[in-house]
């Protein structure tokens, strides 16, 4: 992931450009000053915003415009072209700036003040409480303030952190190049003074859905109006002898990023337990830190259950040539200090083994509240659990995805943000549907695969250019449907299908 900072380009845009250099449906990067600043056509009408996505400084002008929005081109974050306002994983808005017309001419003046929250009226449940500080939580709890709504937000989280870039703790951050100020997703001062009574370190442990209220670790109780229920999941713990000894890792949050930094040298020898997303990004991340990375799994490819073998086999030839070695269609038999051995009776020497086989989604809470649990919360298109009051977001919940016509639950950091924010909405009565079209990016040494759509399985892959080349895109369809597409160096074209998808 890079933050980039490059200066100025394009024309001057206070002195003017003429109307006809601006696509419609398209855009145009100039600058005003220092700030690039993209105009963009929709119609009759045009807008003027700042260039660079506030997630990570990705580029607008190589995004897509969809009606008035504009789609970034790295993790598909989309800013209203009206009010600047982001849908995650951009969590701030776009600044704006006033345009003059002109005899053809588009001259863009001073920037515009950032947009207030609306006035709209809402249907008032009472206090808000929100189980969870991590991607859903976070995202429900901003979404409540920028709906306007006035009233108490509690939100516990059994994270000892305020929320955080999660997706980072496998990349730049385990890599060495993440410095911990870019881990927060906001300063500490901002729960007080957005009025959040942020309870960290914390856990729900009851919901009593008749007096509404929920019972937390520390004694305390909250009564709530509505509830969210975003507790997230939890690593699949590896169940062999030696598995509990000290230098056996898991990565799921902040303080499982630290402990395992602080173990590291860059001679250290390392082995992945698992060789799907976290256990490769992580192999990744520990190559650049020059430290020996072995990966242990019982599949024959790595991560071809989501994209098929020959991205699979891609993936591989990838990383054994930044030097990871792979211990493939093999398990774990045992973990001993400094050592671990497989089950073909072959040892691997290892400081630290990091395990990553999998994820549960947290579901133990709702279960003993009676809330319908079927291999996640089951939720309705408004994110509604069976018990009336209470929703679920993020990788607990399996929804009604309108694009397969399946209840799907997936672990995927945008997908939750979203529904955190659909989740929110819908606490205050707004009734919007969740129809999000699924999205995931992975990282691994210069690589990213972006990856839209939902296909647990697929009867036709259909692949455009060359992964070697870094520039492909990789096509899955269902009874001649296309349900999903992975693609490498073609950010673009990835927003496109999304929209192709939410379309169909
Ligand atoms: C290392 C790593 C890298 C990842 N990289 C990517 C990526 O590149 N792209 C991508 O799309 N996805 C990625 N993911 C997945 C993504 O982070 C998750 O899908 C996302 O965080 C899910 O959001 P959530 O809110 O459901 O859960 P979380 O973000 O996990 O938040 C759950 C919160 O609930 C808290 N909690 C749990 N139980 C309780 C309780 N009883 N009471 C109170 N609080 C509780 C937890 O402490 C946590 O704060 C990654 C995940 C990890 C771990
Ligand atoms: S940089 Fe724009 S969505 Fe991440």
């Amino acid at each position: 992931m890079s933050h980039t900072s490059e200066g100025p380009s394009g024309p001057d845009l206070t002195a003017g450009i003429s109307e006809d250099s601006v696509p419609n449906g398209g855009s145009l990067l100039g600058h005003v000053g220092d700030h690039p600043v993209l105009v963009v056509r929709q119609g009759s009408e045009l807008f003027a915003i700042g260039a660079k996505c506030t997630h990570y400084k990705g580029p607008l002008n190589e995004g897509l415009v969809v009606g008035k929005t504009v789609r970034c081109p790295w993790h598909h974050a989309c800013f209203d072209l009206e009010t600047g306002r982001a849908d995650p994983p951009a969590l701030d808005p776009v600044a704006r700036w006033r345009i003059e017309r002109q005899n053809g001419r588009v001259v863009v003046r001073e920037k515009l003040p950032e947009v207030q929250p609306p006035n709209r009226p809402y249907t008032d449940p009472g206090p808000m409480v929100i189980v969870g500080g991590g991607a859903a939580g976070f995202a429900a709890a901003l979404t409540l303030k920028a709906e306007g709504y006035r009233g108490r937000i509690t939100m516990v989280s059994a994270d000892r952190d305020a929320p955080y870039d999660r997706p980072n703790l496998s990349k730049d951050y385990l890599a060495g190049n993440a410095p911990e100020d870019w881990m927060p997703l906001r300063e500490d001062q901002f729960f007080p003074e957005a009025s959040i009574d942020l309870i960290l370190g914390t856990t729900a442990t009851k919901v009593d859905t008749r007096h509404r209220r929920v019972e937390l670790s520390d004694g305390r109780s909250e009564g709530y109006g509505a509830l969210l229920l975003a507790m997230g999941a939890a690593p699949v713990r590896l169940r062999v002898p030696g598995a509990e000894l000290p230098h056996v890792h898991y990565l799921r949050s902040f303080d499982d990023a630290r402990a395992i930094i602080a173990k590291l040298s860059p001679s250290a020898r390392v082995a992945v337990v698992g060789a799907s997303f976290i256990g490769l990004e992580v192999a990744a991340a520990l190559r650049a830190r020059e430290a020996t990375v072995h990966v242990i799994a019982p599949v024959a490819r790595p991560m071809e259950n989501v994209f098929g073998a020959e991205v699979a086999d891609f993936v591989r030839a990838l990383h054994e040539s930044h030097g990871v070695v792979f211990h493939l269609e093999r398990q774990v038999a045992s973990i001993q200090p400094g050592r671990l051995t497989l089950s073909d009776g072959a040892t691997i020497d290892a400081d630290l083994v990091i395990v990553g086989i999998g994820v549960t989604p947290i579901t133990a809470l709702a279960e003993e509240t009676g809330i319908v649990v079927d291999r996640g919360i089951h939720v309705n298109e408004y994110l509604e659990t069976t018990v009336p009051g209470v929703f679920a977001a993020g990788d607990i919940a399996r929804w009604p995805d309108p694009h397969t016509g399946e209840r799907i639950r997936v672990e995927h950091w945008v997908v939750a943000e979203r529904q955190g924010q659909v989740a929110a909405r819908n606490m205050l009565g707004r009734g919007q549907r969740f129809d999000m079209v699924p999205f995931f990016w992975s990282q691994h040494y210069d690589v990213t695969i972006n990856y839209v759509g939902h296909a647990e399985h697929w009867d036709a892959i259909e692949r455009d250019g060359r992964l070697e080349d870094h520039n492909c895109s990789v096509m899955y369809r269902k009874g001649g449907r296309l349900v999903a597409a992975a693609t490498i160096g073609r950010d673009r074209e990835s927003l496109l299908i999304e929209r192709s998808i939410a379309a169909s």
